[in-house]
């Protein structure tokens, strides 16, 4: 049995559709917000108000850029000037379904 040209191309929109797929329901890779003392705060205003904008509000106390602040990688997508920050919309946090 020889393949012929539609087969081929059959076969090759199946590979394609597999491969965005997978592509697109890898793991994310974005950091999480670490469960650690620093952020606890944060963990807790979000727990006490289910809303991930009012714990976004926290962020900013710590991470900001100048003197004293946790620096942002250089590569960051968004710069903290560019008005409020929606940290938590990337950045998840480390529980389950949020
Ligand atoms: C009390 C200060 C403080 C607050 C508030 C705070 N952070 Fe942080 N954050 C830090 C410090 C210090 C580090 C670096 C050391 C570390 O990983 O804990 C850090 C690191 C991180 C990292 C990098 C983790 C990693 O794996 O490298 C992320 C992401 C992050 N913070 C997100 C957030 C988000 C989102 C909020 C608001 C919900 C927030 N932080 C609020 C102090 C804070
Ligand atoms: C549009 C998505 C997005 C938003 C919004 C965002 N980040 Fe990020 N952030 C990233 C990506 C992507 C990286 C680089 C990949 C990584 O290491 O997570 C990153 C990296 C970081 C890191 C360094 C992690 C490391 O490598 O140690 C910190 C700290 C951080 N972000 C904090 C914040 C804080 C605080 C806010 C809100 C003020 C914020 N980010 C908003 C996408 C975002």
């Amino acid at each position: 049995m020889s393949i012929r040209k539609q087969d081929w191309i059959f076969i090759a929109l199946v590979v394609a559709v597999i491969i965005i797929f997978y592509a697109i329901s890898g793991e994310e890779k974005t950091k999480r917000v670490p469960l650690d003392a620093n952020h606890q705060a944060s963990y807790d205003i979000f727990k006490k108000t289910q809303s991930k904008m009012e714990a976004d509000k926290g962020c900013p106390a710590c991470h900001f850029v100048g003197p004293g602040g946790v620096p942002f990688p250089a590569k960051h997508p968004v710069k903290p000037k560019d008005g409020p920050m929606r940290c938590l919309f990337c950045h998840k946090l480390k529980l389950a379904g949020v």
